[in-house]
């Protein structure tokens, strides 16, 4: 496995790469890898000749409250990851690598981000796509690999891919869960021992939101408030957000007949938990953007 940290190598390597026809699969991350990570490496695997990774923590799509600085980074073992799942390049770039001087161009995003996430975390999604776009000028992938965990920033990505025209296919992976459930994520580590224990109830919530649907229920409003009043009586949490949209749109629905989301996010005290689940109005979970 090659390690690469310059902008510049790293677009040689893929176009060379290009050059010789090869297929590229890239895995963007911000590095502390686990098990979600490891699914989209194991998917870009199988579908692609070559395997690009990238880790870099993106500031932009922090805002200024939040957690960049405590952002878990752990260099070693995100390369020993990426080895052991066999991926071909590992691109770490420094902060001044990626960002040499302040932008003068930023990208605006109209749709799909004014809602669940994104009301909350301003610039949040604008940092998303700007840093994807400079990375997927840089690897030149012929699929990218993003997880259903972050549902949002697919239907954002996928706006950007089909706006600006970036011949790139997205490839959504299903979420990779706890064997109690909770979402696999970076920040996991930040719960405290009792909030570990409630933090299963989040996914446990969503699954009563999907068993109403499956009964029948078609009506975002009542699903909405079982899924809020199941998180309020089992998690010491802060509910954020509970919404139930269409999906990859993510615009209001007056009943689901529909492809839908249905979103949360708790604040515990250290940690923002997001979780989701996307299914149609038989209540079929789906795969599909
Ligand atoms: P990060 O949070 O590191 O996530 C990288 C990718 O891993 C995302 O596509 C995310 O959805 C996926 N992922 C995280 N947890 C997962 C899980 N439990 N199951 C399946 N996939 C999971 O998302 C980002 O980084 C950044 O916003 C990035 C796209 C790299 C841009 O900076």
């Amino acid at each position: 496995m090659k390690v690469i940290r310059k902008v510049s190598e790293m677009q040689q390597l893929a176009l060379q790469f290009k050059k010789r026809d090869k297929k590229i699969g890239f895995v963007p991350t911000m590095g502390f890898l686990h098990e979600g990570h490891q699914s989209l490496m194991q998917s870009a695997r199988e579908e692609s000749d070559i395997v690009v990774v990238s880790v870099f923590v993106n500031p932009l799509q922090f805002g200024p409250n939040e957690d960049f600085e405590r952002y878990p980074r752990d260099e070693q073992r995100d390369i020993d990851t990426a080895e052991k799942n066999l991926v071909d390049v590992l691109f770490i770039p420094e902060l001044t690598e990626m960002y040499p001087s302040e932008q003068s161009v930023s990208l605006n995003v109209s749709k799909r981000s004014n809602v669940l996430c994104g009301r909350t975390r301003e610039g949040h999604f604008e940092g998303v796509v700007t840093v994807l776009s400079k990375l997927f000028n840089i690897t030149l992938p012929d699929k990218v690999y993003f997880g259903m965990k972050d549902a949002q920033q697919i239907a954002v990505v996928d706006s950007l891919v089909n706006d600006l025209n970036f011949p790139i296919e997205i490839v959504p992976v299903a979420t990779v869960r706890e064997n109690d459930g909770l979402a696999k994520s970076s920040r996991n580590i930040y719960l405290t021992e009792l909030e570990r224990k409630e933090a299963k109830n989040v996914y446990q919530a969503l699954q009563i939101g999907l068993e109403l649907v499956i009964d029948g229920e078609k009506n975002p409003d009542i699903i909405v408030k079982e899924v809020e009043d199941f998180i309020v009586q089992n998690t010491h949490g802060t509910i954020d957000y509970v919404e139930l949209l269409s999906y990859p749109e993510l615009i209001q629905v007056a009943a689901i007949n529909e492809r839908v989301i249905l979103a949360v996010a708790v604040q515990f005290e250290h940690a923002r938990l997001i979780d989701n689940i996307v299914f149609d109005d038989k209540g079929l979970i789906s795969k599909r953007i």
